[in-house]
C-alpha cells in the first residue's frame, strides 16, 4: 500500500487527476468533502488530504510515503525529503515586490513583510543585506502600500494582485510548481512502488 498526503484544495484535485490516469483511482475522494483518509484496494494506494503547508510535515515524518507540495511549502519548511518529480502544475513565482516607484534606503534594515520567512531570511542573507521579517498570513500586498513594510516576498501567479494595487516585481527568487516528495526510509524501503508510481505519473505529465 501506498500511503500520499494530497494538498486539499484545487491543485489537489488536478494532482489527484493525474494519479487516477496513471492507475492509482480511488473511488469517492473527490465526492466525499468532509472525508479524510481513502483506501483503494485495488490501487494500492491510500490518500489523505491535509493542508497544502502540512504535506512535507506528513512526508517528512513517514506518516505519507510520498506526497505533492508546491515548490514554496517545500523551500520554506526545509523539510528533509526527496523531490522525485516537477509535476508542472501549480506554476508561479516566488518574488520580492514592492509599490511602484519603491526606493530602498540601505542605510537602514529592509523591512519585509511575507508568509515565507525563511526564504525570505535566506534571499538577502545571501545577499548581505540585513532585514526585519514582519511575518503575515494573507493579503501580504497590503503591507507596503499601508507603510508595514517596505517590500514583500511573497507569490505571483498572474499578476493581476500587483498589478490592481499598483505594484511590480522588484526580483524574481525561484519559480514554482508542484512536486511529487518522498519520504527518504519509505523510499528505500518501498523503492519499487514509489518508483513505479513516478514511472507513470511522467507519462501523465
Ligand atoms: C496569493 C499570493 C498573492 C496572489 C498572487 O494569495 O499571496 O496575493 O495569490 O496571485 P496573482 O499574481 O494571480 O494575483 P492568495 O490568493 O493565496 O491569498 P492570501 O492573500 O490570503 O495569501
Amino acid at each position: 500500500m501506498l500511503n500520499v498526503a494530497l494538498p486539499k484544495g484545487r491543485l489537489g484535485e488536478k494532482v489527484y487527476r493525474m494519479l487516477e490516469r496513471a492507475g492509482y483511482g480511488c473511488e469517492d475522494l473527490l465526492k466525499d468533502t468532509r472525508k479524510l483518509v481513502f483506501t483503494d484496494e485495488t490501487s494500492g494506494v491510500s490518500y489523505f488530504w491535509v493542508k497544502p503547508s502540512d504535506v512535507t510535515v506528513y512526508v517528512e515524518h513517514g506518516v505519507a510515503d510520498i506526497g505533492v507540495a508546491g515548490k514554496d511549502i517545500i523551500e520554506e519548511s526545509g523539510a528533509d525529503v526527496y523531490e522525485l518529480l516537477d509535476l508542472n502544475i501549480g506554476r508561479c513565482r516566488m518574488c520580492v515586490a514592492s509599490v511602484n516607484g519603491f526606493r530602498e534606503d540601505i542605510a537602514r534594515p529592509l523591512r519585509v513583510a511575507t508568509k515565507f520567512p525563511r526564504v525570505a531570511e535566506r534571499y538577502f542573507s545571501a545577499r548581505n543585506r540585513d532585514i526585519e521579517v514582519i511575518k503575515l498570513y494573507g493579503s501580504i500586498e497590503l503591507a507596503p502600500i499601508l507603510g508595514l513594510s517596505d517590500v514583500i516576498v511573497d507569490i505571483v501567479e498572474t499578476g493581476t494582485t500587483l498589478k490592481e494595487n499598483n505594484m511590480g516585481v522588484i526580483s524574481e527568487i525561484f519559480p514554482i510548481s508542484a512536486r511529487l516528495i518522498a519520504n527518504k526510509a519509505r523510499y528505500k524501503f518501498k523503492r519499487q512502488e514509489i518508483a513505479a508510481c513516478v514511472q507513470r505519473l511522467s507519462k501523465e505529465l
